[in-house]
């Protein structure tokens, strides 16, 4: 139901760090230094997730949200009952960017009550 919606609303974005995400590394990072100004992963994304995201979906146990990490790449890909969270090839079925792109207001993350916000850019980075 989502990944529908999601087509729709990423039909606009440039999904310039697709590409990143089929380079995710965590073990590595400086084998993922964005290449002709690409956007890297470890470089652009991942920091855009630590201080909007980790909050609730991050190494903290005890605070984190929907049983969610984006903190280890188990975490970015798993696989949440048959929407995948991250799908790197076919990113209109991934529950992540449509969470990050939705307008319905309790879809949307991070939520707004938390006071944290993407801009466009960012999301576009993400994306
Ligand atoms: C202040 C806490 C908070 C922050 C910050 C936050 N989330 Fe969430 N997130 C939640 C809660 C609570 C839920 C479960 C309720 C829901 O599904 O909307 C959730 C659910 C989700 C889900 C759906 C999981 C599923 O099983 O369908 C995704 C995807 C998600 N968040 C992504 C993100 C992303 C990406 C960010 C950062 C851009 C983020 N969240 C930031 C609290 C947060």
């Amino acid at each position: 139901m989502h990944a529908r919606m999601f087509a729709s609303l990423a039909a606009p974005l440039a999904l310039t760090g697709l590409l990143a995400w089929e380079t995710v590394a965590f073990v590595a990072p400086s084998a993922v230094v964005g290449v002709n100004g690409k956007v890297s992963f470890n470089r652009d994304v991942r920091p855009l997730l630590a201080s909007n995201c980790f909050q609730c979906h991050g190494p903290d146990a005890g605070a984190r949200e929907a049983s969610l990490r984006f903190d280890t790449h188990e975490g970015l890909f798993a696989d949440l009952g048959g929407v995948p969270l991250i799908d790197p090839r076919n990113p209109e079925n991934s529950e992540l960017f449509y969470r990050i792109t939705a307008e319905h207001g309790s879809d949307r993350m991070p939520p707004a009550d938390s006071g944290l916000a993407l801009s466009s850019a960012q999301i576009e980075t993400i994306a």
